[in-house]
């Protein structure tokens, strides 16, 4: 939601800002911009649409100069408009921002007063405008003043005329870092936008402040005296975050998923038993939880929803899942003897951060599922078990999902066995089976042809269900996500044995229906409610395990992953349900990676 990024130093730093850019597109965005220090004067280059449009634009004019600032915009205040896209400012200040200024209109008023004049409808506007107000000849003095007035989140990179050869950076709430080359220096959003220049970085901590210049990097605390940071190296390389020979992101993260489980687990298996301990998770706490909640959102709030059922099943300790949104303002009865668990792929999600911080506020122990290291999420948690999926790009989650459940996995084995409810031969027994997963990934993505043809089938649909019980329930809500975040076709998952309470009135030939079937204890209940689709003139794509049989005539169409035990199956059953969305979507001609209207990472409510 929303790129940011600046830089200083010996290239044209309008080609270094668009090319730094589209490394953020996956964050979602309908706008771009840029600033340049040119000769001694900041000119903007803006416009509303793809980083297409801005380049079009700098093909007519493009400024020259090795300073300079970039954003790609999400709008929340004011229309995707060329006026509303950022930079914003005057000839002598002007600035980029992610984020929101819930006092914008205070500050907004009191600049009307003072003889300001506004052209657009955002929030930032306001924020540029007031460091012009305050502006002393010391940008760092008057930052840290505009800061102090403004509430809400903010990332922010600013120029000032005055100092032609730098920008200034501060964040709160609202991810940035800043990265450090060979005679350039660079500021972004997130760290593929700087791999093609350096893989050295630093994580700016809340309020605390970068001077760049070419050759140097100034950070002040919120006090403003100067500090010393740790420089964090990149454990990724460009080609991670390129698409490498796959059509989309979203097709090479869905054959990703195979490693990244395996770099997930491996590593956390201490002879055969799950290790947890670098999280910080000892028996000893793991043993005294009267209560688990499980917050996120979406996709991640979904791998919760499979947790629920794998922690009270092996573990048998009561688990309630709850979207980050809703709980943050239910007033959940939580205690210190609660263990709340937050599960973020970017761990920069505005509601599953406040949600961590209320869980905080009440003395519950919190724990943090988080992919991207460093993220606010993974800092102020308890302890965090980071996933190891690498760069997701593709707003539609994928091997992200994966991983979760992979964690997902360790945390209940550790759990049921710290709690005495399976024996350490069982548990072996699951953490070997565990260990098989990466390869039957592989296997299952096999079945990419079928999912081919069943997308096929698919496109013409107005409305899909997808239906199963238990585990299969909590999976098919990942699957109906993806096909309609993707492809724009209404899905809704459905607990089987829930469709004869009103739902199946919907049921026509119009509607297919994607059934998961592969819990075998459940296997004869849901193949009852099959039929119920079916006899209503449902066009049915049934998923199954490898041995298991459905009568001929119930389903038009078989799925396969291969054989393993219940619990196992949804790591396995995603996979053609992704890929089904994806060729759905493709098929349909949507823009795979970037869906309409969506951002990677939801920085606001
Ligand atoms: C869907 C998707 C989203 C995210 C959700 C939470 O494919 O990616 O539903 O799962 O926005 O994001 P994180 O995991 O970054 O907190």
């Amino acid at each position: 939601m929303c790129g940011i990024v600046g830089y200083v130093g010996k290239r044209n730093s309008a080609d270094v800002l668009v090319d730094a850019l589209s490394k953020l597109e996956y964050r979602g965005y309908d706008s771009a911009g840029i600033a340049v220090m040119e000769q001694g004067d900041i000119v903007v280059e803006k416009c509303q649409g793809k980083l297409d449009n801005l380049r079009e634009r700098l093909a007519v004019h493009k400024p020259q100069g090795m300073v300079g600032i970039g954003h790609t915009r999400w709008a929340t205040h004011g229309e995707p408009s060329d006026i509303n896209s950022h930079p914003h400012g005057n000839k002598r200040v002007t600035i980029v921002h992610n984020g929101i200024i819930e006092n914008y209109l205070e500050i907004k008023e009191f600049l009307l007063g003072q003889g300001y004049h506004f052209v657009s409808e955002t929030d930032t506007e306001t924020v540029a405008k007031l460091l012009d107000y305050y502006y002393d000849g010391n940008p760092i003095k008057t930052i840290h003043k505009v800061v102090n007035e403004i509430r809400g989140s903010y990332a922010l990179g600013i120029m000032f005329r005055e100092f032609p050869d730098r920008i200034f950076a501060i964040r709160k709430d609202s991810p940035l870092i800043v990265a450090s080359g060979e005679g350039e220096n660079l500021l972004a959003s997130d760290v593929p936008a700087i791999l093609k220049y350096t893989k050295n970085y630093y994580l700016m901590e809340e309020n605390e402040l970068a001077e760049i210049t070419a050759d140097q990097i100034n950070f002040y605390d919120p006090h403003m005296n100067p500090i010393e940071k740790e420089v964090q190296v990149a454990n990724f390389d460009m080609e991670a975050a390129e698409k490498g020979g796959f059509a989309h992101f979203m097709l090479k993260e869905i054959y990703e998923q195979s490693k990244a489980v395996s770099t997930t687990i491996l590593p956390r298996i201490k002879d055969g038993m799950p290790d947890l301990s670098e999280c910080g998770l000892t028996a000893e706490l793991l043993k005294g939880f009267r209560k688990i909640f499980i917050v996120a959102c979406g996709t991640a709030m979904h791998a919760g929803m499979v947790g629920k059922y794998l922690i009270e099943r092996l573990a048998r300790i009561d688990v309630t899942v709850d979207i980050a949104s809703e709980f943050r303002y239910r007033d959940p009865i939580l205690s210190e003897d609660d263990l709340v668990i937050l599960i973020s792929q970017s761990g920069e999600t505005a509601d599953t951060k406040a949600a961590l911080h209320l869980a905080k506020d009440h003395g519950a122990k919190t724990l943090a599922f988080v992919n991207v290291k460093g993220s606010s999420i993974a800092r102020d948690a308890d302890m965090v078990i980071y996933t190891h999926a690498g760069p997701e790009i593709s707003v539609a989650s994928t091997k992200a999902y994966a991983v979760q459940l992979a964690a997902m996995y360790l945390l209940t084995f550790e759990l049921a066995y710290a709690n005495g409810k399976i024996s350490k031969e069982e548990c072996r027994s699951y953490m070997e089976q565990l260990t098989a997963i990466p390869d039957l990934i592989t296997k299952t993505l096999e079945v990419k042809e079928e999912c081919q043809f069943v997308a096929s089938k698919l496109l013409n649909a107005e409305s899909l269900l997808y239906i199963g019980r238990g585990l299969d329930y909590a999976l098919s809500m990942e699957g109906s996500l993806k096909l309609k975040e993707i492809s724009y076709i209404h899905s809704e998952s459905y607990a089987a044995g829930e469709l004869k309470h009103g739902t199946i009135s919907l049921v026509t030939d119009q509607m297919p229906v994607i059934a998961v079937a592969t819990q075998t204890d459940l296997f004869e209940k849901t193949v009852s409610n099959i039929k119920e689709v079916k006899s209503r003139g449902a066009k049915v794509i049934v998923v199954l395990k490898d041995g298991m049989k459905i009568e001929e005539g119930v389903a038009d169409h078989v799925i396969k992953i291969p054989q393993v035990e219940n619990i196992f199956t949804p790591i396995l059953t995603v996979v053609p349900l992704q890929l089904i969305a994806y060729y759905t979507s493709v098929l349909k001609g949507c823009d795979v990676d970037k869906p309409r209207n969506l951002a990677k990472s939801v920085t606001v409510e």
